[in-house]
């Protein structure tokens, strides 16, 4: 057993991970890390210095970029690219970034010495029960139905909601398929699915579930 208290949240675009991290996070007086950030911030470097389709440049910028991943935002060597991270280019292009393997080792290494540094966290992205913390106190699968999932991105950021359902899919059928550490729902991980749930809903479903661990 690890001695760091890991919540481990894994799921599909859309699933609420990021909301249901945050808080569970303040609710449980630990940080909270966006893995799904950092795999942003390396292809956001990537566009920027045109190297996305040299797999060995993309990989040693992210063994060489300094990225801060906190509440507040993502800074890229220094450089608030908190909104950049989230536009339709890098949503484009981040899935081929995630599928680098030797992106997601160093990565991985950098998420590990996060946690360790903070004695542990609530850390969500789609590996993180099944490759990054496997003795993760609680390791969660979050879901929705994928009509859900699109409404919910159209809440936050707009869009048409049929267009945004299919580009999710097509992402999710990108992620779940890919070779190395595919989005997978991990051995003891217990699964919520939050379609037609709040919120508070889910927070209490899962404290529910950290209850049942002690
Ligand atoms: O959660 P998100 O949509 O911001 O994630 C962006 C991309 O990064 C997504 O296509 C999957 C990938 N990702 C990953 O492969 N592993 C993680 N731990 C987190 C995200």
């Amino acid at each position: 057993m690890s001695d760091l208290r890991v919540i481990a949240i894994d799921g599909p675009a859309g699933a609420g991970k990021s909301t249901v991290a945050r808080a569970l996070a303040a609710r449980l007086g630990l940080e909270y890390l966006d893995t799904g950030a950092m795999y942003r911030a390396v292809t956001f470097a990537a566009l920027r210095r045109g190297v996305l389709d040299d797999a060995a440049a993309v990989a040693a910028l992210a063994r060489d970029v300094t990225l801060e991943v906190g509440e507040h935002g993502v800074l890229v060597d220094g450089v608030d690219a908190t909104v950049e991270i989230r536009s339709a280019e890098v949503t484009r292009q981040v899935s081929r970034v995630a599928a680098n393997s030797a992106v997601r080792t160093e990565l991985v290494a950098r998420q590990r010495e996060w946690a360790k540094v903070r004695g542990g966290g609530v850390i969500e992205g789609r590996d993180i029960a099944s490759v990054v913390f496997p003795d993760a106190e609680l390791k969660l699968y979050l879901t929705a139905s994928p009509r859900v999932r699109a409404e919910r991105r159209v809440a936050e950021a707009g869009g048409d909601v049929d267009e945004v359902e299919a580009q999710i899919a097509a992402r999710d059928s990108y992620d779940s398929s890919r070779a190395d550490s595919p989005l997978v729902q991990a051995d003891g991980s217990r699964v919520v699915d939050t379609t037609g749930m709040s919120i508070d809903e889910v927070l209490g479903a899962i404290e529910g579930l950290l209850q049942e661990q002690e």
